[in-house]
């Protein structure tokens, strides 16, 4: 089964299609690089230190990927606008993060020890608030009001997202419609304005900048989707984050909405005491893995995430049929395939 065989394989070679992207969009992303140090300069020393402290760690850099790469699909040439755009995606991306590991109680990201835990909670949060504002003074030298209007708009909605989420902490029996909505507003409303931000830079026409915002949309909803299958089993040196942090904030994802919409008896009074009552023991996490995968729970995750990556490429096609579109094809199997 596909958890199975990542835990066999830790080297699965999923990153290709990202390590292709990234390779043919090296001068844009060294650009992207560039503006992000810059700007995360401040006289006031925390927020360099904490900033470069998670920006140097790493990160996929899908989101700029995404915008990058949705402009040159639409006959974008790079250059000063986009790369300042994706800058700033990666801006509010970066300090979601810093909010999300004080609201979710993470200890680990990007491989390393969160931010909050070595400058606080407090910190953490004031320096996501500078990163958030200076993603828009970014955007403000773009010159474009259709990039603020698409940015600040997702940035409302991947705040609704968060709070949605922390109101339907514990609750045990609720509806797929509303886990996806929270992963469309907390995950997949970034995805889609970076990618409908970057093609506005590079075309005027609407139906083709939808067309890429739906692509950027379905590949958001897959990204979290198997995010979420990997909290119950991926390995901690491939997504350098803690497995069990959904698990233990009680924070209902698909795998276990499945597992337990098919669990009877013993296995039905399990989900609702570790999940519903948060009770939880040292051996509970091992057993709620074992769970999702003999239930068909995380095969089923895995077809649901199928299915929105199969609609990405769908609308990818109303896109772009012409440079990028394949290796943005391949993004939308990356986000399946690295749960692999
Ligand atoms: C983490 O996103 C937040 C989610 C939406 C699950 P990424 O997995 O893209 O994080 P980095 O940037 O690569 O660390
Ligand atoms: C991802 O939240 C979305 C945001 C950060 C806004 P999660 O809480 O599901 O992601 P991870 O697992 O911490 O990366
Ligand atoms: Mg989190
Ligand atoms: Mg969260």
């Amino acid at each position: 089964m596909a958890l199975h065989a990542e835990v066999q394989n830790p080297a699965a070679q999923t990153a290709r299609p990202m390590d292709r992207l990234a390779a043919m969009l090296s001068g844009d992303l060294g650009e992207v690089e560039r503006l992000l140090a810059e700007r995360a300069a401040s006289p006031v020393a925390t927020i360099p230190d904490l900033s470069s402290y998670l920006i140097s760690a790493g990160g996929k850099r899908l989101r700029p990927i995404l915008t990058l790469a949705a402009a040159r699909a639409v006959g974008g040439r790079g250059g000063d606008a986009v790369a300042k755009l994706a800058a700033a995606v990666e801006f509010i991306h970066t300090a979601t993060l810093l909010h999300d590991d004080v609201v979710d109680d993470s200890d680990l990201r990007r491989g390393k020890a969160a931010a909050k835990n070595v400058w606080g909670a407090s910190a953490s949060i004031l320096v996501g608030d500078f990163l958030f504002a200076r993603a828009f003074t970014l955007m403000t030298e773009t010159r474009d009001l259709r990039i603020l209007d698409i940015l600040s708009r997702a940035s409302c909605v991947i705040a609704e997202g968060e709070v949605r989420q922390l109101a339907s902490l514990g609750k045990v029996d609720l509806p797929i419609p509303e886990y996806m909505a929270i992963v469309e507003a907390k995950t997949a409303a970034l995805f889609e304005a970076a990618a409908r931000a970057g093609a506005c830079t590079a075309t005027n026409d609407e139906t083709i900048s939808d067309a890429m915002g739906e692509y950027g949309r379905r590949l958001g909803r897959a990204f979290q989707i198997v995010d979420d299958l990997l909290d119950y089993g991926g390995l901690t040196s491939v997504i350098g984050k803690a497995v069990g942090d959904d698990f233990r904030e009680g924070k209902l994802t698909l795998p276990v909405i499945y597992a337990r919409e098919s669990a009877t008896g013993d296995d039905r009074k399990f989900w609702d005491r570790v999940m519903g009552e948060r009770e939880q023991t040292e051996s509970d996490l091992a057993h709620a893995i074992h769970l999702i995968r003999a239930s068909g729970a995380a095969d089923r995750t895995l077809e649901a995430a199928n299915a929105e990556a199969a609609a990405a490429k769908a609308a990818l096609a109303r896109a772009s049929r012409g440079a990028f579109h394949d290796e943005l094809a391949g993004l939308a199997d990356y986000c399946v395939s690295r749960a692999f």
